[in-house]
Parts: C-alpha cells; sequence; structure tokens
C-alpha cells in the first residue's frame, strides 16, 4: 500500500511496491522535522531534485548508511559518487529508469543549482502515479507532464521567494490536474509564506476538484 509522508519543507519518505523511497530528505538543520537523519534505518532510494542544502540535505550519508541507491541528475550523481556513495543512478531531464520496481521519470524545473540542473521527479508503482516538482516556478509545459503522467498525488511548493507563492502553486495545480496535492517548502524559514491557508483558497477557486492535503511534518497520506 502507498504512503507519502511528509519530513518537512520538500521531504518526503514515500512506502511503495514495499520499498522505501525517500525525496530530498533534509532532516539535519531542518526547523520543521519530526526526527533525525539516524531515526532512517531503511531507504532503498534516494531521489534528489536540486543540490541546494535544505534538498540535498541528507540524502549522501543515508545513502552510504542504508544502502540506497542515489537518483539526481548526472552531475549531481558524480558527486555523489566522489563522496562515496555506491549505487547511483544519474539520468538527466526526460529520462525514465526502473529502480527497485519503481518507476522514475526526471522532468524539468525552473530552478537555479550548481551542479547539473533542477529537477522534479515523477514516481510510479503499484497503480499510483507521484508527482514531486522540486523547487520551480510556475511552467506551462505542468500541463503536459500531467497529460502524459496522470498524477494521483502532486507535492508542490507554495512558499514564495525560492520558488512559486500560493498564487502561481495554485495555477500548477489547475494545469497538473491531480487527485490530490500536498503543499510542501513553506513555514520553513522566515522569508517563506507561514501557513497553506492562501493556498488552499487559491486552489478552491482555480481547481475545485483538487483536493488539498496539508500535511503536518512527519504526517502520512495515503493515496
Ligand atoms: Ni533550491
Ligand atoms: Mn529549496
Amino acid at each position: 500500500m502507498a504512503k507519502i509522508r511528509w519530513l518537512g519543507h520538500s521531504g518526503f519518505e514515500v512506502e511503495l511496491a514495499n520499498k522505501i523511497l525517500l525525496i530530498d530528505p533534509w532532516l539535519t538543520g531542518n526547523p520543521l522535522a519530526t526526527m533525525k537523519a539516524s531515526d532512517i534505518k531503511k531507504a532503498d532510494v534516494v531521489c534528489v531534485t536540486h543540490d541546494h542544502g535544505d534538498h540535498l540535505g541528507d540524502a549522501i550519508e543515508i545513502c552510504k548508511r542504508t544502502g540506497a541507491t542515489f537518483v539526481g541528475i548526472y552531475e549531481l550523481g558524480v558527486f555523489a559518487k566522489e563522496n562515496g556513495v555506491k549505487d547511483v543512478v544519474g539520468i538527466n531531464i526526460g529520462g525514465t529508469v526502473d529502480v527497485e520496481g519503481i518507476s522514475v521519470t526526471m522532468v524539468q524545473a525552473f530552478h537555479s543549482s550548481t551542479r547539473g540542473a533542477p529537477a522534479g521527479f515523477v514516481i510510479k508503482a503499484e497503480g499510483k502515479t507521484i508527482y514531486h516538482t522540486g523547487d520551480t516556478g510556475l511552467f506551462g509545459d505542468m500541463k503536459l507532464i500531467g497529460e502524459i503522467h496522470l498524477p494521483d498525488v502532486a507535492l508542490i511548493p507554495i512558499g514564495d521567494y525560492y520558488t512559486m507563492g500560493p498564487k502561481e502553486a495554485a495555477e500548477a495545480v489547475k494545469l497538473i490536474k491531480p487527485a490530490v496535492v500536498i503543499p510542501m517548502h513553506y513555514q520553513t524559514f522566515p522569508v517563506l509564506s507561514p501557513s497553506a491557508e492562501d493556498f488552499i483558497k487559491f486552489v478552491k477557486e482555480k481547481a475545485p476538484k483538487v483536493k488539498v492535503v496539508a500535511l503536518k511534518p512527519g504526517e502520512a497520506y495515503q493515496p
């Protein structure tokens, strides 16, 4: 059974196909985190959207300790390898790989990064599709990503300043048309939106069929 736990900020622990897949596991120094990196005892796949500290976070340490496969853009994969991660899948935008029975597609994101380009991920297994947009501004091809992959759940940044704010994030939801949207990348820093309230209001206006599930850090949702 699929389960999506919010680790705070852009971090998620996804249980899928009897595997544990982490996305952007930043726990050390994350003011919203309800657990420590060392509390993660098992991980099979770790996907990292880009190399900013609030996303790369504890990914390398977790991969080394648990033996999980690191998935990121090519140049970030090289960095993970150089830092001692054994299993690295360094793909690029548009590519799909099967990792431990989970299909992972890398899609574009409009943001910045030092190593390679920033990205988002579409993750599929057990007939469930999850789209983690990474850090991004709004872009029109979100519609195409939605049409091609038909996500059950979209994980979308709403915090403004470094990514979309609530209004543009609601436009993104309208383009992607997931069944459920889980907001992320807010509350963490003083410059980010303090709550999901405005986002929920804008989604009601622009995409009323989409259900917003605003998790508390540590809470899980089962699609
Ligand atoms: Ni970033
Ligand atoms: Mn970020």
